[in-house]
């Protein structure tokens, strides 16, 4: 008899490693014979990628099994990442799920699920079945004992014009707040050879960008640091550039403030390929409440980094994570906060409200902090950060940029920016390398997505920056 193809649909929560993690694994289930569909398609399997960085995570993800056993209650429910890795028992008690894998030996995933079919339908040929609850089964490894970078296939998306590149996994710095280190494990870098393969993989399928991310992207090569020449961020790029050259553009995801070294800097100011972007976590603007964060830096020294980029590299686009309500925060300590960062004027800023993790040290301080003051200082950055996102963009109005063309977009019913706009018009959406996202006019229908154009940036509205193709 012919078996029918099994089907497996896919949910992420949380971070863009999350992300590529769960294309991945799509992969290895592709390669298995799988077939992969839309989540809210009846499907055999149903993947979950879990977050647990504030309880929103965890909400979310818990909410997510749910839908998937709404979705087809016969189905097999795997449940994986930080929230299954973190807490494993409370996943247990969700009703359908078969599987909860951790952090670690994904690529396994796909031999468990065929082990657990063969004994379902062994169990089906057995007469007089009593339904017994079947408890999920738990795999999830210490993970504190990691010590090697996991390799997942590399998965091509149809639109191919970005990807991510993983270059490192886990976080060995333990913010008080942060139940990263836990959830992820210590720091494990990847080779540059792998890393540099997989580019030329990417470009060559067509790719223009890739993002170098990872959980805590700039300790690369940490654990490895015995003196002698060590490899670091800085020299994987270096490697990367030098292999790559038909690489467009590299980006990098995130940098710890206190990981920029003179060498990168160097590097990004002299080569046009690196994004003139960087991703600065700063959590806080006040020095009381970085210690107590055990971030590694003060406010100040916070400042003389970014002004030390601004002067190196021209038109640089700096934004952050800012973090509110950690416990203490009084109106004084964000007051100040709020006036550091309006002051040292980032392009964007990604605003957290703090949520207590249980096994971290903060979540045993007092004086944490009321949720409606939480709400009302979120608002307050939210609103600055729309400001500073256009106070940004603005200051390039007038400048021709490289904008690397995406998807169509849609631009707002009122807008009156443009005199020729009719129904033939069509608006691709793109990024230029400092992160302003711009929308084009088009009056061709052509498929634009993957392509360079240089735009003059006209005008700037609310989000949105329009251009013209010059
Ligand atoms: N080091 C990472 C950031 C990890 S988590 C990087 O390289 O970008 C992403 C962000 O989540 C953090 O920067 C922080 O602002 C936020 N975050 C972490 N723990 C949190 C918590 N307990 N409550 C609220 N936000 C948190
Ligand atoms: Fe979290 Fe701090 Fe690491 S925010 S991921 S513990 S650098």
């Amino acid at each position: 008899m012919a078996l029918k193809t099994k089907t497996i649909a896919a949910h992420t929560l949380g971070c863009k490693v999350n992300q590529l993690e769960t294309e991945s694994l799509l992969e290895v289930f592709r390669t298995a014979g799988y077939r992969v569909v839309n989540f809210d398609t009846p499907a055999d399997i149903y993947l979950i990628n879990t977050c647990t960085i504030t309880h929103l995570g965890d909400r979310k993800s818990r909410q997510m099994i749910r839908r998937a056993q709404r979705c087809n209650p016969e189905a097999m429910i795997v449940v994986t990442g930080c929230y299954a890795q973190r807490s494993p028992e409370a996943v247990q008690k969700i009703p359908g799920v078969s599987l909860i894998w951790g952090n670690q030996d994904r690529a396994e995933i796909v031999n468990w699920v065929e082990q657990l079919f063969a004994q379902k339908s062994a169990n089906l040929q057995v007469e007089d079945q009593t339904e017994v609850g079947l408890e999920a089964l738990i795999r999830v490894k210490d993970i504190r004992q990691a010590q090697v970078f996991e390799e997942l296939p590399l998965a091509l998306e149809r639109d191919r014009t970005r990807a991510l590149v993983k270059v490192e996994d886990g976080c060995s710095q333990f913010c008080s707040y942060c139940i990263v280190p836990y959830t992820r494990g210590p720091v494990r870098s990847r080779p540059a050879e792998r890393v540099v393969e997989e580019i030329i993989r990417l470009v060559e399928a067509g790719y223009q960008e890739v993002v170098l991310t990872g959980i805590h992207t700039s300790a690369y090569g940490k654990e490895w640091r015995y003196g002698g020449d060590t490899p670091n961020l800085a020299t994987l790029i270096q490697k990367i550039l030098e292999a790559v050259p038909a690489l467009p553009r590299l980006r990098i995801s995130s940098i710890e403030p206190t990981e920029m070294p003179e060498r990168l800097l160097e590097i990004m100011s002299q080569s046009k390929v690196i994004c003139r972007h960087l991703h600065i976590p700063l959590q806080s603007g006040d020095d009381e409440i970085l210690r107590q964060m055990r971030r590694p830096y003060t406010t100040a020294q916070y400042a003389a980094l970014i002004q030390r980029l601004r002067r190196k590299i021209s038109g640089v686009a700096v934004t952050t994570d800012i973090m509110v309500g950690f416990p203490g925060e009084t109106e004084q300590h964000f007051n100040r906060s709020f006036n550091f960062i309006y002051e040292l004027g980032f392009s964007d800023l990604h605003v957290f409200k703090y949520s207590p993790r249980q096994g971290t040290l903060a979540a045993a301080l007092p004086n944490q902090v009321a949720a409606p003051d939480k709400e009302a200082r979120s608002q307050q950055l939210i609103a600055l950060a729309h400001d500073l996102r256009q106070r940004f963009a603005a200051s390039f109005v007038g400048q021709t940029l490289e904008v690397l063309l995406e998807e169509e977009t849609t631009i707002p019913k009122e807008s009156n920016w443009l005199p020729e706009r009719d129904m033939k018009t069509a608006f691709w959406g793109g990024y230029t390398d400092n992160y302003i996202r711009v929308a084009v006019p088009v009056v061709e229908k052509a498929r634009l997505s993957g392509r360079f154009v240089p735009v003059l940036l006209v005008d700037s509205q609310a989000d949105l920056v329009l251009g013209k193709i010059i």
